[in-house]
């Protein structure tokens, strides 16, 4: 981090404030869902947005910016504006909106507060598999209430890989070339839908490892921070810091670099 580095006190408040914010959006994405959703498309006929998406994310900006006036955000759906205090908010207000329009668990609404690029602390609510996970930078990451740490890895060989898919076919047609190198040499592959709550797999163990390209910040700042909470290694290819647009890799730091030789012997 540059600049000054934020209090324990600062972090652990705007922690609980993302969590609530976080749990409150699920709860609308879901009542939302019930009453029947408009569904559109964005980037491609692939890309979906929803009603939905955009209510949670006005939702979620109106109770951050009710409490913490100054800050700035930065959300999926547009909501971009900028602040003061120098804390900014990334939202993604239903990360996984495939799967929130087929009813298919595993979607999340992921908040992080940044402070010079840098998320400080951050929740992701994922309220089909039951799941609330938050962290705070040098103060842990949490699942419920229940702090996580990851275990030693297995061997990569045997190590159960989430990755995700962006929403070009030229970019899936990349994909799908170093996805089809790596298979035949790990566990098995899972493709949840939501790169948020793939990162928080990482921190509570349901997966070994993720990597995945081209990602949004909103996708990665909040689920960054709780698998590096957790004690795992997120960063580039190159082991320098993620970067959402390049390839993002978290695991274990033990199974790290041989992953990434893994993935650019892939091509990656
Ligand atoms: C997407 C999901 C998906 C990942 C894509 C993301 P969205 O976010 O996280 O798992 O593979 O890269 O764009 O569009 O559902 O918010």
């Amino acid at each position: 981090m540059t600049g000054s580095e934020p209090g324990a006190d600062l972090v652990d408040d705007l922690r609980l404030l993302a969590r609530d914010v976080a749990v409150e959006a699920t709860d609308l994405a879901v009542r939302l869902r019930a009453e029947g959703l408009d569904v559109d498309s964005k980037s491609t006929a692939t890309d979906l947005v929803t009603n939905a998406d955009r209510a949670c994310e006005d939702l979620i900006i109106a109770r951050l910016s009710a409490l913490r006036p100054d800050d700035g955000t930065l959300g999926e759906e547009g909501g971009a504006r900028s602040g003061t205090s120098g804390v900014v908010w990334v939202i993604d207000p239903i990360d996984g909106t495939t799967n929130f329009v087929y009813d298919h668990p595993g979607w999340g609404c992921s908040i992080a507060a940044c402070i010079d690029g840098v998320a400080v602390a951050g929740a992701v609510a994922a309220p089909t598999i039951g799941a609330v996970f938050s962290a705070g930078a040098g103060r842990g990451a949490t699942l419920g209430d229940t702090p996580l740490r990851l275990q030693p890895p297995p061997v990569l060989a045997e190590a159960l890989v989430a990755t995700g898919f962006g929403y070009s076919g030229e970019q899936r047609a990349a994909q799908a070339s170093i996805l089809g190198h790596l298979l035949p040499r790990v566990r098995d592959i899972r493709r949840v839908g939501a790169a948020a709550v793939d990162l928080c797999s990482v921190a509570s163990g349901r997966v070994d490892a993720y990597y995945e390209s081209g990602l949004a910040p909103w996708d990665l700042a909040a689920g960054a921070l709780i698998a590096a909470e957790a004690g795992a290694r997120v960063g580039a290819l190159d082991g320098g810091p993620a970067v959402a647009s390049g390839l993002v890799v978290a695991s274990h730091p033990l199974l790290f670099d041989e992953l990434c030789r893994l993935l650019a012997d892939a091509g990656a």
